[in-house]
């Protein structure tokens, strides 16, 4: 009886010892001069007796005047609670914090403090001053509590993102904490939840006292981020203040202030990185500018050096750590499964864009109005959640006017799922097999579209540092912009589902027939010289305006012997000189390009679909033959691949890639 009387007690003390807040004082000083006026002391004190009651009273804060100013013993007093504050937790952090200031302050004429207690769900902040401070900014002191320890060593390796990331999480709270809140005493004030690329929580807390203008407000808090960066970047969080405000940010959520926080994501990755664009807009590459391209140039070469490096080391997929490691400062955004969901309205059918090789485009907005398409891979891409993260952070890498931008992922529960910028205006092969809509392209247009895809291609496979096969390129894998520019959509989809690389022979033969190189759709070979074929392809569909596809209706009615791929049926008219044949009648004609313009187009057509993989140029001289003033004369085209239809079970069997976006 005893003994479990003793045990109960011990029990009771340790619970009780438990449930005693454990405050910390994130910030607290005191400061000004000593006062020698003891009725400046008792002002104060008889302030602080009912300070905790009226701040509850007024909905959370308060301030307050008692003394003399003649006497010198007039004290003012501003005090209030965390938004979201519970009563009684408020009361007993304004109590204690009362208490510490009195024994901590005895005589000084000022202080200020903003708590926060671990185990409760409290912040508050008191003032105390000789003179009226009410809606007056305070900048200084600042008080700086840096967590001691650092950043793991992971992320600090890579600070360019991490930096990033940090300031948009900052710069988002600061935005938010800043706007007056008119419904709330508490005007000021936000808290935050942000995953990172790196850390899955990251946690920020800011607010201002309410007797400040929103600008005062932003200017105080900016201040304060300012002197964590200053001061003590790369530490893992900290708590920075000034009397009239407070900031803090940490890597676990430090009062229940987070509790009904909805996490975001980190945000999309700035249009900055563009640098590897070396269109035709060369202007752009001008004074003041080269700095900002000649840096991230460099640190993209270092990047490339690292990344030949690793290969060479390490022939498979790699760990997300290092993938990091690589990062220039792009950031990358993981989004949530609710916020595509809620994007896309449940993958509504309505929403569907198309259906490729690798799984189903649906059109999405984001609650910012930002327009994505979503793209729901296939089941089993047979990649562990790191190796896809992985692949998806170096193809987000790949930033060219001409490709379509990857804006992050989302790999929950067992979804896949790709997040691009929405291209408006549909693919290409919506316009070129369209009767009407095919007279919109005119041969100025054409020559663009085709110009274009061809820089896309080429930083897939000469410049960006991934060098990526596309492997299915079609006209219903280019997209155009509300310009009629062309993107490349779908590339990097072999990486991402696992298949090998590097040795340029794959079992699983992804592509469509009619564009695929014969080497590729028969030996499973592929190269940049497969890609150029299926070029090719797409561009003398371009000309004739049919495709392989059409060609074979209007062929039903011969003999079977004569059934032909597109690239036979041009080249036997090209032998014969019969142009008119080839060219579309529907193409506008343009002032901008001749007759023999469109010839060259046919040339470089052909020259891209012949059958020696060896002969067929690479996407640099393409580029340098479509310059309209190039002249320097191109090869003789040697015969093209006479494909051979495929028997009903190939082997090795391609994907079924019936027309689709992205
Ligand atoms: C708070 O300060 C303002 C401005 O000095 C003053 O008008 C107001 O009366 C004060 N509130 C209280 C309760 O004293
Ligand atoms: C407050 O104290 C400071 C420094 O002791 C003094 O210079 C100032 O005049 C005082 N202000 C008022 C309003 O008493
Ligand atoms: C955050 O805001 C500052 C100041 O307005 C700005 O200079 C900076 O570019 C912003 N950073 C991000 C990542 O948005
Ligand atoms: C922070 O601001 C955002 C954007 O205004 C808002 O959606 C969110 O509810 C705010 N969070 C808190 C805890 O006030
Ligand atoms: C979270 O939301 C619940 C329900 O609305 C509310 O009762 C609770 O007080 C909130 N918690 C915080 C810390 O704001």
């Amino acid at each position: 009886m005893g003994k479990s009387c003793l045990v109960t007690t011990f029990l009771s003390l340790l619970l009780l010892f438990l449930q005693t807040p454990k405050y910390v004082n994130a910030s607290f000083i005191c400061y000004g001069d000593f006062f020698n006026n003891v009725n400046y002391g008792v002002s104060r004190d008889f302030l602080f007796s009912s300070l905790p009651s009226n701040v509850v009273a007024n909905g959370g804060f308060y301030n307050a005047s008692f003394g003399r100013e003649s006497k010198d013993n007039r004290v003012h007093v501003v005090a209030l609670c965390r938004r979201g504050y519970e009563k009684q937790a408020c009361k007993t952090c304004l109590e204690h914090v009362i208490d510490d200031t009195k024994s901590k302050c005895t005589n000084r004429k000022e202080s200020f403090s903003w708590v926060t207690d671990q185990s409760d769900d409290v912040s508050c902040f008191l003032r105390y001053t000789n003179r009226s401070t009410f809606g007056k900014l305070e900048l200084s002191p600042n008080v700086i509590n840096p967590n001691p320890d650092n950043l793991d060593s992971s992320i600090s390796k890579n600070m360019i993102m991490f930096s990033e990331e940090w300031n948009a999480m900052v710069n988002r709270t600061l935005e938010a904490a800043s706007t007056a809140e008119t419904s709330s005493v508490l005007k000021y004030y936000n808290a935050t939840k942000t995953e990172f690329t790196q850390i899955p929580d990251v946690y920020a807390l800011m607010q201002c006292t309410p007797d400040l203008s929103p600008g005062d407000c932003k200017r105080c808090l900016r201040e304060c981020v300012n002197d964590f960066q200053k001061r003590d970047w790369g530490k893992r969080g900290a708590g920075i203040s000034r009397p009239s405000c407070y900031f803090r940010w940490d890597l676990y959520p430090f009062y229940k202030a987070f509790d009904n926080v909805t996490r975001v994501s980190a945000p999309p990755p700035q249009a900055s990185s563009t640098i590897l664009d070396c269109g035709r807009d060369k202007k752009r590459f001008q004074g003041s500018n080269i700095a900002i391209i000649v840096v991230p140039t460099v640190i993209n070469l270092f990047v490339f050096v690292v990344l030949i490096l690793s290969w060479k080391r390490k022939p498979s997929h790699t760990g997300i750590n290092e993938a990091l490691d690589w990062n220039d400062g792009q950031s990358m955004v993981r989004f949530d499964l609710g916020m595509i969901l809620m994007a896309t309205n449940n993958f509504f059918l309505e929403n569907k864009l198309g259906q490729g090789g690798f799984g189903s485009v649906y059109k999405g907005i984001l609650p910012s109005g930002q327009e994505i398409a979503v793209k729901r891979l296939i089941k089993g891409s047979g990649q562990g959640n790191m190796e896809f993260k992985n692949e998806v952070l170096l193809l987000t890498r790949l930033q060219h006017k001409n490709l379509v931008k990857l804006l992050g992922f989302c790999n929950e529960k067992d979804e896949e799922i790709l997040v691009y910028e929405f291209v408006p205006n549909a693919s290409l092969d919506r316009f070129i097999f369209d009767e009407e809509k095919r007279r919109i392209l005119t041969w100025d247009v054409r020559y663009t579209i085709i110009e274009g895809v061809a820089r896309g291609l080429q930083y897939l496979h000469e410049d960006s540092q991934l060098r990526i096969i596309h492997r299915d390129l079609k006209a219903s894998n280019i997209l155009l912009d509300a310009d009629m520019n062309p993107k490349v959509a779908d590339f990097g989809m072999a990486r991402l589902f696992n298949m090998d690389e590097t040795r340029g022979q794959t079992s699983r033969v992804v592509g469509t027939y009619g564009y695929m190189a014969p080497e590729y759709a028969t030996y499973g070979q592929f190269s940049a010289k497969s890609d150029v074929y299926s070029f090719g392809v797409m561009l003398l569909e371009m000309i004739c305006g049919k495709s392989n596809k059409n060609l074979e209706k209007e062929e039903e009615e011969k003999e079977e012997e004569e059934k032909e791929e597109l690239s036979a049926f041009v080249w036997k008219r090209w032998i014969e000189g019969r142009f008119e044949e080839i060219v579309d009648p529907l193409a506008a004609p343009s002032n901008n390009i001749s007759i023999n313009e469109v010839v060259k187009l046919i040339h470089i057509g052909l020259l891209c679909v012949q059958e020696n993989v060896s002969k067929r140029p690479s996407m640099t001289s393409i580029l340098f033959w479509l310059e309209r003033h190039a002249n320097t004369t191109m090869p003789v085209p040697t015969p093209v691949a006479l494909l051979t239809r495929p028997s009903p079970s190939p082997s090795p069997s391609p994907s079924p890639s019936p027309s689709s976006s992205l």
